[in-house]
């Protein structure tokens, strides 16, 4: 049986659209999923049905003043309608992901909000398992997971650059090959599992136990001198 994923995002100025988009597509590429993409700005009967008809429903908001867009909060308080006809949302997957400007800009708070809004559902909330990346010494804004965030996707776009010329860079967890984070565009990488693309420095001194099975070594924490 297909499992059912609808991506329900807002986006006012398109990037967070580029990133919902790719979260679409990455959650396509796993078998036997069927993927909708469709923008909360329009609450109408369609919308709805879309969502009560989901398994997983991923959802997609920039940040604005530090929370989720006004647009995003609408949309929530409105579903205030689907949670009082008994938790009709009640056992569905829940995620979540979110764009702003600057690298930290209030994301998490973003998150956080939008996993409330779940978790008042009693949706089942699933967030990214992927270590951080751009923490030490060697690491850089190409790794996996850059802005270290394990609630939800987390992606950054430049304020002065339009969605249009914002090549997708990271890929988020939730799959795909995505992010408008700036940069250059990967799409020949594997959607899962994300790995950190500085494994492969031949400078890197590697240590320690193998963490993550036996596909590549840890380097030693904190980084020897
Ligand atoms: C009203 C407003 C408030 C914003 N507040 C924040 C903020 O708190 N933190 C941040 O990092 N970026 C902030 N930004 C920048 C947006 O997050 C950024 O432009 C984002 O790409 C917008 O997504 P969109 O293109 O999908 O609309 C704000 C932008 C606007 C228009």
């Amino acid at each position: 049986m297909q499992a059912r994923v609808v991506v329900a995002y807002h986006s006012g100025y398109g990037h967070t659209a580029k990133q919902a988009e790719a979260v679409a597509a990455g959650a396509g590429k796993v078998e036997d999923t069927d993927v909708r993409l469709v923008s909360i700005t329009e609450l109408n009967d369609e919308l709805w049905q879309t969502l009560a008809e989901a398994d997983a429903i991923i959802f997609g908001t920039p940040t604005c003043r530090g929370g989720a867009s006004a647009a995003f909060r609408t949309f929530v308080e409105a579903t205030s309608a689907v949670w009082g006809d008994n938790l009709q949302w009640k056992n569905k997957i829940g995620a979540g992901f979110t764009n702003s400007g600057n690298m930290a800009g209030g994301k998490l708070h973003t998150l956080v909000d939008i996993a409330l809004f779940a978790a008042q559902h009693g949706m089942v909330w699933v967030g990214l398992a992927e270590y951080g990346g751009w923490n030490t010494s060697t690491g850089s804004s190409e790794d996996i997971n850059r802005l270290g965030s394990w609630l939800g996707a987390m992606s950054q776009s430049n304020n002065d650059e339009s969605p249009k010329v914002t090549p997708l860079r990271q890929r988020p967890a939730h799959g795909g090959d995505a992010g408008p984070q700036g940069g250059r565009d990967d799409p020949g990488l594997p959607a899962w599992p994300c790995r950190v693309r500085t494994r492969n420095r031949p400078d890197l001194t590697w240590h320690g136990p193998r963490r993550y099975g036996d596909r590549w070594p840890v380097p030693h924490w904190p980084s020897p001198a």
